[in-house]
């Protein structure tokens, strides 16, 4: 961060940590994949668009890669009107093709996009798509295409979206939830072949070479906070107690230093210390935990392989007793059966 954050107002630094962002060697492989799909049909010469399907939790970070590459296609007034080269929509639940179709002319700016049947909407969005040069499709929450109360696959959007990639010949580009994937399994509509480029977004590895890169990503996020002091969150023992409390998770991660540094900020301290991750965490990621996890930010030493390994220790003794206490009120009402 550069000298002048005495010159900043509280508000004004508050907005800033809250938009820091960095890339990671995943984050690079996934927008350079993008693109390679984005120009396909020049770089190809044939009809056939390379398309990409992204998944991962919610909080892996899948939104933010999508609207880092929006950032550089952003949407321009040309003179017989506006050209979009790159149209974002986010499927709407519960799914269907009127829902999508709606979405995306109203995106592109059609001012009677809810009216018409699907088949005249459909034909409409074909023209607008061509009118405002559109060169790629992103659709966002592509989980919205199994139904959420029968859990099966809405074969009719399948077939829509095929429809729209061979008619129109753009590049389209999925993002969801890692069952997403069951969607192209599914599917016979051939619609999984056009997806051969996939990727999963994960959270970073608890490895040698996991927990580097993890450093790496935490020295360019501190590097960018409007705080007056280091807080030095890139510095082993630290970051491994980062790790433990997020599990690698970009979302939780960002949750603890976004907040950590809003509150810093807010309370006149220098930089993000361990009393500033306790209070964050207890306030913001504690309830995400399906198991007892030790606080890491409260002890003096920290041992990150240690501290899993009594995690796993513990969840086998809590699965241990669910078990007995199953068997023993088991032999109970045997017992009251039989006397
Ligand atoms: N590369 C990154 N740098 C900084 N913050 C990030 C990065 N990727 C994701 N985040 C933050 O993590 C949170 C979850 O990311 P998001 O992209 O919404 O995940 P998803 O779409 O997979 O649910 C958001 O607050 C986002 O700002
Ligand atoms: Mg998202």
């Amino acid at each position: 961060m550069s000298g002048d954050i005495q010159s900043k107002t509280a508000t004004e630094k508050i907005l800033i940590a809250n938009q820091v962002y960095a890339s990671y060697p995943l984050f690079d492989l996934v927008l350079a994949d993008i693109d390679q799909c984005h120009h396909s049909p020049k770089t190809k010469g044939d009809d056939d668009p390379d398309c990409l399907l992204l998944v991962g939790q919610t909080g892996s970070g899948k939104t933010t890669i999508l609207k880092t590459y929006l950032e550089s296609y952003p949407k321009r007034d040309a003179e017989d009107g506006t050209i979009v080269p790159v149209i974002y929509t986010v499927i709407p639940p519960p799914a269907s093709v009127k829902g999508l179709v709606t979405k995306m002319l109203e995106e592109l700016g059609d001012p009677l996009y809810e009216k018409g049947n699907t088949i005249a909407q459909t034909i409409r969005l074909y023209k607008l798509l061509k009118n405002c040069e559109v060169e790629l499709i992103i659709l966002d929450e592509f989980h919205h295409f199994i139904d959420s109360e029968s859990n099966k696959v809405l074969v009719t959007l399948c077939d829509w979206l095929k429809s729209l990639i061979i008619n129109t010949k753009i590049p389209v580009i999925l993002f969801g939830l890692p069952v997403s994937e069951k969607v192209l399994k599914v599917d016979n509509s051939q619609l999984s072949r056009r997806f051969n480029h996939r990727h999963r977004l994960v959270p970073f590895p608890r490895t040698d070479d996991g927990l580097e890169l993890f450093r790496e990503f935490l020295s360019e996020i501190e590097g960018q906070l409007p705080l007056t002091e280091k807080s030095n969150l890139s510095e082993k023992s630290l970051s491994e107690r980062i790790y433990y409390a997020t599990d690698g998770t970009i979302g939780h991660v960002m949750t603890l230093i976004r907040k950590g540094a809003t509150y810093a900020i807010k309370h006149d301290s220098m930089c993000i210390d361990l009393d500033i991750l306790h209070t964050i965490y207890w306030k913001h990621l504690k309830h995400e935990k399906l198991f007892k996890k030790t606080d890491p930010f409260l002890e003096d030493k920290f041992d990150l392989e240690a501290s899993y390994a009594q995690d796993k220790e513990s969840t086998e003794n809590q699965s241990y007793s669910n078990k007995k206490r199953k068997k023993n009120s088991a032999s109970d009402i045997n017992k009251m059966l039989t006397t």
